[in-house]
């Protein structure tokens, strides 16, 4: 079970991923934890606040703690950059734009980085660039779940089973 997690900023990586892999007994590994304790970071992004990352070491790092585990849940919106070899599935995560500006507004990010943001949701850019790197990918839309964790879980399951 090593299952990618995907999507824009906001959409939920983090919180689907937690709950998925605490439910399942698996490891869950955050790409913004990874980046910081590997050092793969190449600089600050004043304008968008953000950091640019190594995206070669990043893949490298990633596909090492697959191999060592293969229980494995990867959070990020770049984990699709992983050998589709080293991946069961990739889920991608989707929200509406209006929800996503709400969630992205709440971390009080600049007007830039919200833009940017909804711009990647609209054109689709983690599915797109998960299917160009030969993912099986699920796209799972979060808009209307709850964030509470008993429902999100059920949230889950449910849209997992019907679309396996
Ligand atoms: N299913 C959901 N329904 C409603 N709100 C949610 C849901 N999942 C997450 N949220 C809320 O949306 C915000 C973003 O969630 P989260 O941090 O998991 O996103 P992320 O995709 O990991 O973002 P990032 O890429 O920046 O790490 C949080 O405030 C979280 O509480
Ligand atoms: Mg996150």
């Amino acid at each position: 079970m090593r299952i990618l997690i995907s999507g824009t900023p906001g959409t939920g990586k983090s919180t689907a991923a937690c709950l998925l892999a605490k439910s399942l007994g698996a490891e869950c590994l955050s790409i913004t934890n990874l980046v910081k304790e590997k050092n793969l970071a190449l600089g600050y992004n004043r304008k968008l606040r953000t950091w640019d990352v190594d995206e070669n070491r990043l893949k490298r790092e990633i596909e090492r703690c697959i191999r060592k585990n293969h229980k494995i849940f990867v959070e990020g919106h770049l984990s699709h950059i992983v050998s589709h070899r080293l991946s069961d599935l990739c889920i991608v995560l989707r929200t509406e734009v209006s929800e996503l500006f709400k969630r992205l507004k709440k971390r009080k990010y600049p007007l830039k980085k919200i833009q940017e943001n909804i711009q990647a949701e609209i054109f689709n850019t983690c599915y797109e660039e998960a299917k160009e790197n030969k993912h099986k990918v699920l796209v799972i839309d979060t808009t209307s779940f709850s964030s509470a964790e008993k429902t999100l879980l059920k949230d889950f399951i449910y849209e997992l089973s019907l679309q396996s």
